[in-house]
């Protein structure tokens, strides 16, 4: 089968509701989407998986929530102030302004001048005004990352938790960079969103800990329905290391533009609670209080075997979620051709992401008795816990199946005249993949569909 293209997903999640452009009525705000009806299910899913992965099915992690705006102060002893910055070239010529290391021999990439500004170090952090007067000590950034307040937190959840190393806290949330070219669709965004988890464990111990979470890793996505073959880990060179990472492998998948990170798993060693530490002890000394070597380390553990206490290192699975639904679009996104010739689109998602698991359609929707046992079954179903089961009464059944295909939606229940007339009352199922269809009893229903979800 030909690879997905980008133009099939952009088409496919405009038409059918997953994934708008931001402002699409004024003309778009560029680097900025909005996921639409289908689109906010399949995130919102994938995004579940990775709790219920991260947090519920582990012993281990706690789970975290905070805020978006973030205080000067922690994404300056984060480095982020000094040093998350990518260099900037202008073009004299055309005007336009390009990263420095997407400009290849010295030639704009827009009208190939060679007329270039030297390259300028630029901030890629959002700030924004707090409070009604602009000054420029009154402001906050909007976060680069969703691991500082798990950081500037910590101490705050290992006094409610009692937590001893290893153990994580779990984070999902958005985050903004002020990206000079943002571009391929969802994948190089100025808003998105991150599942971060931080993995605090002794030090000594990290390197074997950042083996354990790729590993771990690339197992979730290969339960999201990622093909490993598409996969590759790269172990990013020591000169392309973020600032805080001693090593870090990024997992690469193969998008419809090519090879690129979808998740980044870093040792961080004690970067951040350490910076951070420093800060809280520059307070205390320039308040002239005493100080003892143990209270100072403000984030810090107590080693229960060796009395001491010690800035834990930390390991950092963190992935895009943009990202994450760009890949098993990309993954799912098929084309087949039927033995009528037509060509027919279906998305064939992991069950726990599909949007619509479920969707119930009524042969007739002008029937009254049709259209009340289709609510009935519907009403029933919900209660199954299986995720959103949507009443299809679009009125055109082929049209129907043909839109559930290209939504992914793994099974179709049929409501027909034989439901209404013949006892005991029964519907059809048609499965996505297969095609395939059986006629079940409606009593039968909750179980087969817990069954099929569920299990
Ligand atoms: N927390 C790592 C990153 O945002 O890239």
């Amino acid at each position: 089968m030909a690879a997905t293209t980008m133009d099939q997903l952009v088409s496919l999640c405009k038409r059918r509701g997953f994934i708008f452009q931001s402002a699409d009525i004024y003309g778009g705000l560029q680097g900025v989407y909005d996921y639409g009806p289908l689109g906010v299910e399949l995130k919102n899913n994938l995004k579940a998986a990775w709790w219920r992965a991260m947090v519920y099915e582990r012993d281990d992690v706690e789970g975290l929530d905070a805020s978006i705006l973030t205080h000067q102060k922690v994404l300056h002893y984060s480095g982020h102030e000094d040093t998350f910055t990518d260099p900037l070239q202008d073009c004299k010529k055309c005007k336009n302004r390009f990263r420095a290391d997407h400009i290849k021999d010295g030639k704009c990439p827009n009208c190939g001048s060679t007329d270039l500004t030297e390259p300028r170090m630029f901030n890629l952090m959002f700030k924004t005004a707090i409070g009604p007067v602009e000054d420029s000590g009154n402001f906050a950034y909007l976060r680069p990352e969703t691991a500082q307040a798990i950081f500037t937190q910590f101490k705050n959840v290992v006094d409610s938790t009692s937590r001893k190393a290893p153990f994580g806290i779990a984070q999902i949330g958005k985050s903004f960079r002020n990206e000079i070219t943002p571009r391929n669709f969802i994948f190089r965004v100025r808003e998105f969103e991150q599942m971060e988890l931080e993995f605090f464990v002794k030090p000594g111990t990290d390197m074997e800990w950042l083996e354990t979470w790729k590993e771990n890793r690339l197992k979730w996505w290969e339960e999201q329905g990622l093909d490993l073959s598409k996969m590759h880990i790269l172990t990013v060179p020591k000169e392309d290391l973020a600032h805080y990472s001693k090593a870090t492998y990024d997992l690469e998948y193969q998008f419809p533009h090519g090879l690129e990170e979808l998740e980044g798993i870093a040792d961080r060693q004690d970067f951040d609670l350490g910076n951070h530490t420093r800060y809280q002890d520059e307070l205390a000394l320039s308040a002239k209080v005493n100080k003892n070597s143990d209270s100072s380390a403000k984030l810090a553990l107590f080693d229960d075997t060796d009395k001491k206490w010690y800035v834990p290192f930390v390991v950092e699975p963190s992935a895009g979620v943009d990202r994450g639904v760009l890949a098993v679009l990309t993954e799912a996104y098929t084309e087949e051709t039927l033995p009528s010739g037509e060509t027919r689109t279906v998305l064939k998602l992991k069950k726990h992401l599909a949007p619509v698991k479920v969707a119930i359609i009524p042969l007739k929707r002008n029937n009254p008795d049709i259209m009340k046992l289709a609510h009935e079954i519907k009403a029933n179903l919900l209660k199954t816990g299986i995720g959103r089961v949507m009443l299809e009464d679009s009125g055109n059944i082929g049209k129907a199946y043909r839109r559930h295909d290209e939504i992914g939606t793994p099974l179709c229940v049929t409501v027909d005249f034989e439901s209404i007339e013949k006892s005991p009352t029964s519907v059809t199922i048609r499965n996505r993949d297969t095609m395939a269809q059986e006629r079940i009893n409606v009593s039968d229903l909750p179980a087969y569909l817990k069954d099929f979800f569920l299990k």
